[in-house]
């Protein structure tokens, strides 16, 4: 077990702990998404299949399994981010941003730190909304579906969810090609696609997530559409 906290612990490790665990974070917003997408269409239908989705995830012994997978893997980045914001910034004082020859490292990358506090602020209060106050404190069969409606119909926490994903979005736009090049993927031929594969990522994720928000407002003002 030595050999595993050393290697862990040694920078490759760290990077290597921060590129996984990224990655495995990209994968999940996917999984995410792809749940998220039951919540549009026709009302009625979208509450049956949002509500059910929900309730499988949330019963379904295996997914609760991957669940603290996904608690740990958000821990260690997290944690591992924080060590090497400080690590970097010991040793080096004056900072990337200010040194001569620092025309590669771009707003994104210099402010990883940042939108990732505010993602995980933002984290904090997701779960507080949906998981704290819903599944905990209603139990399975209340509706997630109500729950989401209620909290995007809000418009203060509809523009907090929105910000949110615009520094999400920061986030992945760096963050995505730089974990390829922590696993030492570099390639003359396939960096070019991983960078538009990861601006593609960095864009279109975020903005799917916005949808749901978008949607709720809308047919809250102009229930023309289905809304009530
Ligand atoms: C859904 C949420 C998140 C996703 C998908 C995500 C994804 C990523 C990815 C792919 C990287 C690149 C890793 C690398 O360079 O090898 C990264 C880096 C980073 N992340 Fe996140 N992240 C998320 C949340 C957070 C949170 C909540 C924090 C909290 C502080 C954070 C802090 C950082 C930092 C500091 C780095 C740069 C580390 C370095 O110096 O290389 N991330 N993230």
């Amino acid at each position: 077990m030595g050999w595993f906290t050393k290697m862990l612990t040694s920078s490759i490790g760290k990077k290597l702990v921060m590129a996984l665990t990224g990655l495995f974070l990209c994968s999940f917003l996917l999984v995410h998404l792809y749940g998220n997408s039951n919540l549009l269409g026709d009302p009625a239908n979208a509450k049956e299949s949002f509500d059910g989705f929900s309730k499988f995830m949330s019963t379904f012994p295996p997914i609760r399994v991957l669940e603290i997978g996904l608690a740990l893997g958000f821990l260690l980045h997290i944690l591992q981010g924080t060590i090497l914001y400080f690590q970097n910034k010991q040793a080096r004082p004056i900072g990337y941003a200010k040194m001569p020859g620092n025309e590669t490292s771009s707003l994104f990358s210099r402010t990883m730190i940042w939108s990732g506090a505010l993602v995980l602020f933002f984290l904090i209060v997701h779960v507080d909304t949906f998981f704290v106050d819903v599944r905990l404190a209603q139990g399975h069969e209340a509706s997630m579906y109500d729950a989401v409606k209620s909290a995007f119909e809000n418009p203060a926490y509809a523009g907090f969810y929105l910000f949110s994903l615009l520094l999400l979005a920061f986030h992945l736009n760096h963050g995505f090609q730089s974990a390829f090049q922590s696993l030492g993927l570099n390639h003359k031929k396939y960096t070019p696609l991983i960078k538009g594969l990861g601006l593609a990522y960095s864009i279109l994720v975020p903005l799917g997530f916005a949808a749901m928000p978008i949607y709720f407002i809308i047919l809250k003002y102009y229930p023309c559409c289905g809304g009530k």
